[in-house]
């Protein structure tokens, strides 16, 4: 598939999926949302691909937000418009996904770049990152998921100072607050993403789609996390894995998950 905006690269069961505009430090126009949601429907529909990495083209920026210039002139029906398919076609969509979703956040994660890398479900940071919310400089609010995901992630006071300061933390500040798992040189950081992923990539991927529904449920509306919990888990032992993984354990084998 041509993309424009995004690069789709699909290597030994990992897809890489780099946001490619870094001219404008990789921000997120709508055709760039659309390719996006196109990219991510191709690796979900792909079972050779397992696990997604999300990164920004360039030693600059992730992504640096949605791009101001695209909607500096919209009504408030259009930008209502925009937020809500932002979050159908985008970012509920990578929270939701059912393969793991890792962010590599290579430079600034602002706005809707700190958004799309919340959005993931979890992040890694080369130490130049600067992550933050810049929208209440624009005499906007951030829109695409952060007033929720950044709460849910650092607490409800760091999460309101970061929105109404509209400043930047640092990589070392977002790894104490928790936004990010880990921080790194960024010349280490596709080292470090794929450590991690080849632990992933060992384990059952039947169950870690269980697990990523279950922990999302926690956070939806009249949905009971425990319910999802204790529904998902009797599921699992019927599932070709659980036999495979506890088959192998108590013959002190290396499972081999399909
Ligand atoms: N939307 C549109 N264009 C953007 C952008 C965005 N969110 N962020 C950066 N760009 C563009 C700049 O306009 C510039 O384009 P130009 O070369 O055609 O003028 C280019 O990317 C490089 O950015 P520049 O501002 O020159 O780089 P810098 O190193 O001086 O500053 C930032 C980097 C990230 C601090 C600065 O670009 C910035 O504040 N960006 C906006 C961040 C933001 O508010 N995001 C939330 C949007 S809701």
């Amino acid at each position: 598939m041509n993309f424009e905006n995004i690069i789709l690269e699909v290597e030994n069961q990992v897809a890489k999926l780099t946001i490619n505009r870094p001219k404008k430090l990789n921000a997120l126009n709508r055709a760039t949302l659309l390719e996006i949601h196109e990219a991510l429907k191709t690796c979900k529909s792909n079972d050779e691909v397992k696990l997604i990495i999300l990164t920004g083209a360039g030693e600059k920026a992730f992504v640096a937000g949605a791009d101001i210039a695209e909607f500096s002139d919209y009504t408030v029906k259009e930008g209502m418009d925009l937020a809500a398919k932002g979050h159908a076609l985008v970012f509920d969509y990578i929270a939701n996904f059912p393969k793991p979703i890792i962010a590599a956040v290579n430079g600034f994660a602002l706005g809707g770049g700190l958004e799309l890398a919340m959005a993931a479900h979890f992040r890694i940071a080369s130490k130049n990152a600067k992550l933050g919310l810049p929208e209440t400089s624009l005499g906007v609010i951030p829109g695409y998921g952060g007033t929720q995901r950044l709460p849910q992630l650092v607490g409800k006071g760091r999460a309101m100072e970061m929105i109404m300061t509209a400043k930047m933390i640092s990589a070392k500040e977002a790894l104490a607050y928790g936004l990010v798992n880990h921080v790194c040189e960024l010349e280490e950081l596709d080292d470090k993403v794929n450590s991690i992923v080849q632990k992933i990539l060992g384990n059952s991927l039947q169950a870690i789609e269980a697990a990523i529904k279950a922990v999302n449920d926690g956070y939806v509306d009249g949905v009971n996390g425990f319910e999802s919990e204790v529904e998902a888990f009797g599921k699992a032992f019927g599932t070709s894995d659980f036999e495979e993984g506890t088959t192998a354990f108590l013959n002190k084998q290396k499972p081999n998950f399909k």
